[in-house]
């Protein structure tokens, strides 16, 4: 059931925030830095769930297995050493950023499950601990959702079912922008961003400028934000997506989608 407080939350939070997504954070050396340095508030972080770590990368896995098994982790290739550290270190000041993060100028943190989704989700959560603790993370609870200086949201292989049990919840889902009206998150349960603050779909699903149009009015009937994926990297492209009022546009090449957000508002 979407709340007016719901609504007025997601408002007076959404005024400054640049609607633009870095995707495929794994292909940088400093995917955190790369989107804050841009005020870019909305990264996101492939996680496997291997030998009792999250990696951010199978691809780092393998060339750092090496040190891994002789027994020194390489914090550099862990989502906590890679996301988690940094970010509570921003908040609590520690850490020196351009952009702060706080519940004023909230991160989105897309954590993108690879490996199996049951299995994945604890450790997931356990991550979350220090900034949980820090009372840094956006939370639902006893039917209040409160904004915190980072939003988590599962996306890949998290398991809904999991997500709407928690109770207080605050790692959210990634829903599918598709199927909005065709679908319920649960028995008796409407979609909303209490539990997913985001739908999403692969643009190659949609089938024109005008589905895509509609599927963006559709996520805002919920209260809930728009992105799509895998789109054409072309200014036309971004600017028919801020046009429709879409949320978030999934930016490979940051600069290029920053500048071309800074035209498209003058
Ligand atoms: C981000 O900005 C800081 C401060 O200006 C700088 O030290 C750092 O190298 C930048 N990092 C990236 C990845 O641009
Ligand atoms: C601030 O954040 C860092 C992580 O970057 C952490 O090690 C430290 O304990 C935190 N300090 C406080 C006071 O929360």
């Amino acid at each position: 059931m979407l709340s007016f407080f719901i609504l007025a939350a997601l408002a007076s939070t959404s005024l400054a925030v640049k609607p633009i997504h870095s995707h495929n954070d794994y292909t940088r050396a400093v995917p955190l830095w790369d989107a804050l340095n841009l005020s870019i508030m909305s990264v996101e972080a492939d996680v496997w769930w291997v030998d009792s770590q999250l990696y951010v990368s199978l691809v780092f896995f393998a060339v750092f297995s090496v040190a891994h098994t002789s027994g020194a982790i390489n914090k550099a290739i862990t989502l906590d050493g890679l996301y988690l550290e940094p970010i509570l270190g921003i908040i609590n000041g520690t850490v020196s950023s351009i952009t702060p993060i706080s519940v004023e100028n909230p991160l989105q943190l897309l954590i993108d499950f690879k490996s199996d989704g049951p299995t994945t989700y604890q450790p997931v959560l356990d991550a979350l601990q220090t900034l949980r603790t820090g009372g840094h993370l956006t939370t639902y609870a006893n039917g209040v959702l409160t904004q915190g200086a980072v939003t988590a949201v599962g996306t890949g292989n998290t398991p809904l079912a999991s997500v709407v049990a928690a109770e207080p919840r605050d790692l959210f889902f990634d829903a599918d922008i598709l199927q909005l009206y065709s679908t319920k998150p649960g028995v008796g349960l409407e979609w909303g961003p209490e539990i997913a603050p985001l739908a999403s779909v692969d643009y190659a699903s949609v089938s024109s400028t005008a589905e895509m149009q509609q599927l963006v009015l559709n996520a805002h009937d919920f209260g809930i934000r728009s992105r799509f994926w895998d789109t054409a990297a072309t200014v036309s492209t971004w600017d028919n997506f801020w046009s429709a009022g879409s949320d978030w546009v999934n930016a490979d090449d940051l600069l290029a989608v920053s500048n071309a957000w800074a035209a498209f508002q003058s």
